[in-house]
């Protein structure tokens, strides 16, 4: 029974990361927001800007590259650290930003510490199963737990030991660190001076999901990952409250930036995620290893569960038992999303996601089903970008969610985790918004699916079915 052997050992070896803190997060914001300030929180929403500029997205020709591209020396995180700029311990009163970024950043932001865990034990033994050396040393791991620029291009206080720093994400400030001090500086200006646009939805999903989820330069391999390296899943709005942020959406920085439609964030963000999972399924650096495909790209508990579990169903049209399936949980949530907002397009969606599927078993032609859905993803963005997502809209969202979810569609644990990620996300800006009222019954039926995602290896789809049937009874959908 060797091969019983292989798939229990998969299972009962290194564990892969489950969810639970980032959605306790999302649960504690509803909690504080209801506990005390819920006044005051939705004031600070209903205060519209008299003309901001609308939430579009930059042209797709026109993306600004990331940080780690641009040759622009950066300066290093102890630029930023006084207290008279953003290491202040106690927001700023008479400030636009709060003036304490560097605080959180280095107090609670996992990034300050992405690089110091390079030299844990975790990262001693995914290096020694790959050979690798010294983890600290390795382009591989470096590229993704630090701003790992050319020589050339770090200034004179620049130091790997700020790991995913201010200039990851914020861009080299070379140009951009002067100016933004000036009298009068303005965001256009800092942005043409290389400030990356942190506040565009899709800009910001590029940069997060380049290290979250990987791009053409920077992979998490299955080989990596059996080497001993965490699972990598992500959701945009999620993952930015849980960072934590550490920026506050008023009507001030909706005036100096964009209006902010957390729902808007969490579907671009999903968009550009089943975007870049189609660039890597055709890229035959990426896509392939070997003899075999990469299997980051399929559903790991497809494999990765006990044999004794007898638990599949049918799910995907045209693919039976015994077949390993695509990770699609971003493409579920791209289908429910387009359901509402074009409900055409939503159904050639369909299509193609079964197409593909169907293409992992020799039928049909794998890349150009690719490619094809991902100009239909293209087309569904652009028209996000340019709707305006009313309170039916997102209520619309919500229970295609939900509907897809009892019609059998989260039956594999990495589309549950998704959907519930979602559905955080969309009820939390519902929330704040005043559309759901309750946070009290919000955060139970919140509670309820994340209970039943908490644990990978346990997951039960009947149990997530039962949250969801009962988040939508007490949600009201
Ligand atoms: C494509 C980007 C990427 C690459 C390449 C990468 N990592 Fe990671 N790594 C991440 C991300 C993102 C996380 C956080 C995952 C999460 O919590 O969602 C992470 C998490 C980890 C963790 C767990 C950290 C913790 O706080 O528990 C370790 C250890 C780790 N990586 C080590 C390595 C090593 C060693 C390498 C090189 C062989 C490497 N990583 C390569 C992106 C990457
Ligand atoms: C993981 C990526 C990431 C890192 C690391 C990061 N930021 Fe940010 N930052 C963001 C995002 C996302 C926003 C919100 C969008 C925006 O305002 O542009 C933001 C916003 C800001 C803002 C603007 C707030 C406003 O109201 O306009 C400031 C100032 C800021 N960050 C400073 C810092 C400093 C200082 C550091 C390092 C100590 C840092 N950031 C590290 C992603 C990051
Ligand atoms: C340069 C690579 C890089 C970029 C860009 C990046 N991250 Fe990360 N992120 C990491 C790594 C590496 C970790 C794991 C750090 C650790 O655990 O020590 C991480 C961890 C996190 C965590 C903590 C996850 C957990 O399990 O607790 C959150 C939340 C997060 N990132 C959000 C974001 C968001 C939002 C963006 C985009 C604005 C972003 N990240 C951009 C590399 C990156
Ligand atoms: C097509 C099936 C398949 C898929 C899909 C798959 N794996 Fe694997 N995985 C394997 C096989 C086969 C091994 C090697 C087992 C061994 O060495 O005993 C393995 C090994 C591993 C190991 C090391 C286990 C050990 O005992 O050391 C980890 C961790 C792992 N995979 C994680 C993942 C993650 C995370 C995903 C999804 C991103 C994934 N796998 C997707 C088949 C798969």
């Amino acid at each position: 029974m060797k091969k019983t052997a292989i798939l229990f050992a998969c299972t009962g070896g290194p564990r892969m990361d489950n969810l639970g803190p980032r959605l306790i997060a999302i649960l504690a914001l509803f909690a504080a927001v209801a506990a005390a300030t819920v006044g005051s929180a939705l004031a600070q929403t209903a205060t519209q800007p008299t003309s901001p500029p609308p939430m579009t997205t930059a042209q797709p020709a026109a993306h600004p590259p990331l940080p780690y591209q641009v040759t622009d020396k950066s300066m290093g995180v102890v630029n930023c650290a006084n207290s008279l700029c953003h290491g202040s311990v106690q927001p700023f009163k008479d400030s636009n930003v709060l003036q304490t970024e560097y605080v959180t950043w280095s107090r609670v932001d996992k990034h300050a510490r992405a690089y110091k865990v390079l030299f844990n034990e975790q990262s001693a033994r995914i290096a020694r199963n790959l050979g690798l050396g010294n983890a600290a040393e390795a382009k591989v791991c470096l590229d993704c737990h630090a701003h790992n620029v050319v020589k050339a291009q770090r200034g004179e206080r620049f130091k790997f030991d700020d790991g995913v720093s201010c200039e990851a994400c914020h861009g080299p400030s070379e140009r951009w660190l002067p100016k933004h001090v000036e009298d009068g500086a303005k965001h256009a200006g800092n942005l043409a001076a290389g400030l990356f646009p942190t506040d565009d939805p899709a800009e910001r999903a590029r940069l997060c999901l380049s290290c979250h989820f990987g791009n053409a330069d920077r992979f998490v391999t299955h080989r990596i990952m059996g080497a001993g390296h965490p699972r990598l899943s992500f959701e945009l709005e999620t993952f930015t409250t849980v960072e934590p942020a550490h920026f506050k959406i008023d009507s001030d920085w909706e005036q100096r930036k964009r209006l902010w439609d957390g729902v808007k964030v969490w579907a671009i963000g999903q968009t550009l995620a089943v975007s870049e999972m189609m660039d890597l399924l055709t890229d035959p650096k990426r896509g392939h290893d070997g003899l075999f495909p990469e299997l980051v790209l399929f559903d790991c508990h497809a494999c990765h569960h006990p044999m004794s579990e007898k638990r599949w169903a049918p799910r995907i049209p045209g693919l039976g038992p015994g077949v390993v399936r695509l990770n699609d949980s971003s493409m579920l949530m791209v289908r429910a999303i387009a359901r509402v907002v074009d409900p055409e397009l939503g159904n050639r969606i369909v299509s193609r996601m079964n197409q593909l599927q169907q293409t992992v078993t020799g039928g049909g032609d794998a890349i150009g089903t690719a490619r094809s859905l991902k100009a239909d993803v293209a087309q569904l963005t652009a028209e996000l970008d340019q709707r305006t997502l009313t309170a039916a809209d997102m209520r619309g969202v919500l229970a295609a969610l939900v509907d897809e979810g009892l019609n059998g569609q989260f039956r594999d644990y990495a589309g549950a985790e998704q959907a519930t990620m979602a559905i955080g996300s969309v009820t939390n800006f519902m929330y704040q918004k005043g559309i759901l009222k309750s946070a009290r019954d919000i955060n139970g039926g919140l509670a309820n699916l994340q209970a039943a995602v908490a644990n990978d290896e346990r997951y039960s789809p009947g149990q997530f079915e039962t949250a969801l049937r009962n988040f939508r009874g007490t949600v009201g959908l």
